[in-house]
C-alpha cells in the first residue's frame, strides 16, 4: 500500500467516525473548498486531497454545467417511461451522444453505451438506469410528470442528466484521457433486470472497472457515500398460490375455504425470520399483497400471497423459500386445498461492491465535500449483475434539503432531487473515470 493510499485511508476512517457522530454535515458544508476543512484536520493529507490542474477543470466544467444537467433531469422527468419502454429517453441520449463524438450503440432494446476512446489504455465504465415507475406524480413543479400514472420517483431521471453532464466534460478533455469510457445508459433497473440483459449482451465485456451513482433521498444533500463489500441485499419474489374450493360464506363447510390456511401460512411466514435464520443474518420476508375474495360473503376458489424475499447471502435466500415451500405445502394440505411456491421475475443478487474501487471511489468523492460510509441496505439494486462481471462499486448522493422539502423517500409520489447537488455527480463521475485511467491510482 502507497504511502498516499494510506494517507487517503486515514482521512477515510476519519471521515466515516465524523459522520457516523453527526458531527459532518452542518460543520463540513458550511466550508468550501472541501480541502481547507480537511487541511484544518488533517494537515497531513491536504496536498494529497488537492485537486490537480486537471481536476480542477473537471470541477470548474462540472459546475459549468448544472443548468444544463439540471434541464436535462427536467426533460426526462417530465415525460418518464417504465421499463423496457425508454425510447424517448434513449433517443434523447444517443442524440447527446453523437453530438460529443462518442461511439454510440443500442444494448438491451432501449439501452444505450456510449464509448470515447483515447489511446491504448484501461476500460472504465460509468453506469446511469434511466426508467420511471408506474407511481401517481404529486407534486406541484413546473417539471411535472405529463404522463398520468408513471413518474421518475427514484431519480433515475437525474442519473442521466448526470452522466450526461459526464458525457461533456469527458468530451472537452479527450486529449488528457489515455484509454476509453464507456458510458452505460441502462433500461429497467426496476424490477426488469436491465443490467443482466446489458452484461449478457457482452457489453461491458473488457470492461477493467465500473461505477454506478444513485442520487439517496436518505443522506444530506451533497453528501457522498459508499461502502466496502455487501451494500444491497438481494431480491427475490415470489407468488404463493393456495387452492380450495369456493362457495357461499353461510356455508364453508361445503367449500375447502383457502383463507384459512392462508392466514396461518401469511403468520408461519414471519415466524421463519426469527426461528429458522441467526439473529445477527440480515433478512426480510415481507408478503404485502394478499388476494382472496372481492366480496364478504364470498369463499373463494384460490388465494394469492405476493412477496418478497431480501437478504444477502443466497444461501440464506435458497433455505427461507425451502421452509416456506414446506409451510405452504403442509399448511394446505391439512385444510385440504393444494399450495405451492414459485418465484416470479428475475432475483436480483447482492450489489457486493469490490473494497479497493469503493476506497477509491471514497477517496475521490472527498475531494467535492463531506462523505461517509453508506448504510447496508435491503433494498435490491441491479447493479449486482455487473459486480458480478467486473470489479466495481455503487454510489450514492445524498439529494435530500428539508429547507426546500425534499424530503419524500425514493418511490414516493412526492419524491424528488436538490437539483443544485447535481453537477457533484457529473464532477464524481468524470472525476473517477480520470483517476482510474490516468492516474491509476487503484
Ligand atoms: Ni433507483
Amino acid at each position: 500500500m502507497t504511502p498516499t493510499y494510506t494517507c487517503f485511508k486515514k482521512l477515510i476512517t476519519f471521515l466515516i467516525i465524523s459522520q457516523s457522530s453527526k458531527q459532518v454535515h452542518s460543520s463540513v458544508r458550511a466550508v468550501a473548498p472541501q480541502s481547507i476543512y480537511l487541511c484544518a484536520v488533517i494537515p497531513a493529507c491536504v496536498i494529497k486531497l488537492s485537486l490537480d490542474p486537471v481536476e480542477e477543470r473537471i470541477v470548474e466544467l462540472s459546475k459549468s454545467l448544472s443548468s444544463y444537467v439540471i434541464d436535462i433531469r427536467r426533460n426526462i422527468h417530465a415525460h418518464p417511461e417504465l421499463r423496457f419502454e425508454e425510447y424517448r429517453t434513449s433517443k434523447l441520449v444517443e442524440d447527446e451522444l453523437r453530438k460529443l463524438g462518442f461511439e454510440v450503440y443500442r444494448a438491451a432494446d432501449t439501452g444505450v453505451i456510449g464509448v470515447l476512446k483515447s489511446g491504448e489504455g484501461r476500460v472504465v465504465a460509468l453506469r446511469a438506469d434511466m426508467d420511471a415507475l408506474p407511481v401517481q406524480e404529486e407534486n406541484d413543479v413546473p417539471y411535472k410528470s405529463k404522463v398520468p400514472g408513471k413518474m421518475h420517483a427514484c431519480g433515475h431521471d437525474a442519473h442521466v442528466a448526470m452522466l450526461l453532464g459526464a458525457a461533456r466534460v469527458l468530451s472537452a478533455m479527450r486529449e488528457k484521457l489515455v484509454g476509453t469510457v464507456k458510458l452505460v445508459f441502462q433500461p429497467a433497473e426496476e424490477g426488469g433486470a436491465g443490467a443482466k440483459k446489458i452484461v449478457e449482451e457482452g457489453a461491458i465485456d473488457g470492461v477493467n472497472a465500473i461505477f454506478g451513482l444513485h442520487v439517496w433521498s436518505e443522506l444530506p444533500s451533497g453528501v457522498i457515500a459508499t461502502r466496502k463489500g455487501p451494500a444491497n441485499a438481494s431480491s427475490t419474489s415470489i407468488l404463493i398460490k393456495i387452492k380450495g374450493l369456493g362457495g357461499h360464506a353461510a356455508h364453508p363447510e361445503l367449500t375447502r375455504d383457502p383463507t384459512v390456511p392462508a392466514a396461518d401460512i401469511y403468520n408461519a411466514i414471519q415466524k421463519i425470520v426469527s426461528r429458522n435464520i441467526d439473529a445477527f443474518t440480515p433478512l426480510v420476508v415481507s408478503t404485502p399483497r394478499f388476494e382472496a375474495s372481492r366480496a364478504g360473503n364470498v369463499i373463494p376458489d384460490a388465494v394469492e400471497i405476493y412477496g418478497t424475499i431480501r437478504a444477502f447471502d443466497m444461501s440464506v435466500r435458497d433455505r427461507v423459500l425451502e421452509r416456506i415451500e414446506k409451510v405452504v405445502k403442509h399448511y394446505s394440505a391439512a385444510w385440504d386445498c393444494e399450495g405451492s411456491v414459485e418465484v416470479i421475475g428475475t432475483p436480483y443478487p447482492p450489489v457486493v461492491n469490490t473494497p479497493e474501487l469503493a476506497e477509491f471511489a471514497l477517496a475521490i468523492a472527498g475531494k467535492l465535500g463531506p462523505v461517509s460510509e453508506a448504510p447496508m441496505s435491503m433494498g435490491a439494486e441491479d447493479f449486482s449483475f455487473y459486480l458480478q462481471k467486473v470489479p466495481g462499486a455503487f454510489i450514492i448522493l445524498g439529494v435530500k434539503n428539508e429547507s426546500k422539502g425534499v424530503i419524500y423517500p425514493h418511490h414516493h409520489p412526492k419524491f424528488d432531487v436538490d437539483e443544485e447537488v447535481l453537477w457533484k455527480g457529473t464532477a464524481l463521475h468524470t472525476l473517477l473515470a480520470y483517476n482510474y485511467l490516468v492516474k491509476k491510482s487503484v
